[in-house]
C-alpha cells in the first residue's frame, strides 16, 4: 500500500509556491496532509487543494513537526534560516533558492539529468537555477551521446524570475506606458515594458552576473563535468513566465542536426518544436504552462569547419520545469 506524505510548501503564496501546490494536485502526489506556510501577512488566507480549503499558516521553526517533505520557495535567506529546524524535525527540504546549490553535501538535481544524486542527500536537496534546469533537460541527452565540451549561451528570461511582483510589474508597467503615464521600476533595475535588461542578479568582479555564473557552476555540478567551459549572457525580457535560451554547443565527437533531433525526440522532458518551414520553433507563449522544454532551431554551427558544433533554441516554463515541477519531481524520486 502506498504511503501518504505530510508535505509543507514554504512560500505558498509566491509565484513558485502557488505552482508547487497546483503541481502536487495535478500530478496526484500522495499528500496525506498539506501545510501551506508563508509570512504573517498571508496567515489565515485559504487555498483550494483537491476541492478542500487549506488555511495558510505563518511559518515558524515549529511548523515542520511531522512533515515528511518541505518544498521551499521563499528566498535564500529564509531557506538558510529554517534549514536546521526542517532537517532536525526529520523532514527532507527541497529548496528552490540558490542558498545550498553549490554545497558539496547537498545534491543539486534535475530528474531527467542526474536522478541518482538524490540518494546522496543528508536532509537537503537543491533545485537548480531555472535557466540551468531548462538548458540541461535539452543538453544532458546530447552530452550522454556525444560529450559536451564548451557552450556559449544567451538567455531571454521572463518576468516571473523576479517572483509574483515581477510579473505584476510587467503587466502594470505595460499599461502605464501605453497610457503615457509615469512609471517607477521596483522589481527590476530599469523599465521592463517594451525593453530588455542585460542584468539578472548582481554583478561580480569579472563582469559576469551571479545568474550567468550559476549556469556554469550548476551545469558542471549536475553533469558531473568539472571541466565544462561555458559563457553566458543573461537578459530579462518582457515575457511573462517562460524562459528561452540560444545555445551554441561544442561536442567532443561529431554530431549532425538529424542525430541531435533523433536523440531529443526520445529524451524525457523534451518536446521537439523544430519545423522552420512551417514557422514551428520554441517560443515562450507556447512553453507557458507546459511541463516539457521545447527544443528547436537545431542546426550545424557554420562558424566551425568540422561537425562538432550545434546551435539550438529552447523555451521552458520558468515556474514549472524551472522551479515547481522540478521540485515535485524530486519529491517523487524520494
Ligand atoms: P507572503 O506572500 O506572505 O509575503 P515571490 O518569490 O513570488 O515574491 O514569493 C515569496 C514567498 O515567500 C511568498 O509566499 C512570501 O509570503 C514568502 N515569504 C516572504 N517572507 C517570508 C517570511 N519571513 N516567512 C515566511 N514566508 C515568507
Amino acid at each position: 500500500m502506498s504511503k501518504n506524505y505530510c508535505v509543507a510548501v514554504a512560500g505558498a503564496t509566491g509565484a513558485v509556491g502557488v505552482e508547487m501546490v497546483k503541481t502536487l494536485e495535478k500530478r496526484n502526489f500522495p499528500v496525506g496532509k498539506l501545510k501551506l506556510l508563508a509570512s504573517a501577512r498571508s496567515a489565515g488566507k485559504c487555498v483550494k487543494f483537491h476541492g478542500e480549503n487549506v488555511v495558510i499558516e505563518e511559518m515558524t521553526k515549529e511548523s515542520f513537526k511531522g512533515v515528511d517533505i518541505a518544498l521551499f520557495s521563499a528566498g535564500g535567506d529564509i531557506s538558510r534560516e529554517y534549514r536546521d529546524a526542517v532537517v532536525s524535525s526529520g523532514a527532507v527540504m527541497i529548496d528552490n533558492s540558490s542558498a545550498f546549490r553549490l554545497d558539496p553535501g547537498v545534491p543539486l538535481v534535475v530528474p531527467e539529468v542526474n536522478p541518482e544524486d538524490v540518494a546522496l542527500h543528508r536532509g537537503v536537496i537543491a533545485n537548480p537555477n531555472c535557466t540551468t534546469a531548462i538548458m540541461l533537460v535539452a543538453v544532458a541527452p546530447l552530452h550522454r551521446a556525444k560529450g559536451v565540451k564548451r557552450m556559449v549561451v544567451s538567455t531571454y528570461q521572463a518576468a516571473s524570475g523576479a517572483g509574483a511582483k515581477g510579473m505584476q510589474e510587467l503587466i502594470d508597467q505595460t499599461r502605464q506606458v501605453l497610457d503615457g503615464r509615469e512609471i517607477s521600476p521596483k522589481a527590476f533595475a530599469h523599465r521592463i515594458a517594451f525593453n530588455l535588461i542585460p542584468h539578472i542578479d548582481s554583478f561580480t568582479d569579472n563582469g559576469y552576473t551571479k545568474e550567468e555564473l550559476k549556469m556554469l557552476n550548476e551545469a558542471r555540478k549536475m553533469l558531473h563535468l568539472p571541466e565544462l567551459l561555458l559563457s553566458c549572457t543573461s537578459v530579462r525580457i518582457p515575457a511573462l513566465r517562460a524562459h528561452s535560451e540560444a545555445l551554441n554547443i561544442e561536442f567532443e565527437r561529431e554530431i549532425t542536426p538529424d542525430e541531435a533531433r533523433a536523440i531529443l525526440a526520445k529524451a524525457p522532458g523534451v518536446t521537439l518544436a523544430d519545423d522552420p518551414a512551417n514557422n514551428v520553433y520554441p517560443m515562450p507563449v507556447d512553453a507557458t504552462e507546459k511541463y516539457d522544454v521545447l527544443v528547436g532551431r537545431i542546426r550545424q554551427d557554420i562558424s566551425r569547419n568540422d561537425r562538432r558544433g550545434l546551435d539550438l533554441f529552447v523555451s521552458g516554463d520558468q515556474l514549472l520545469k524551472g522551479a515547481a515541477l522540478n521540485a515535485v519531481q524530486i519529491a517523487e524520486l524520494l
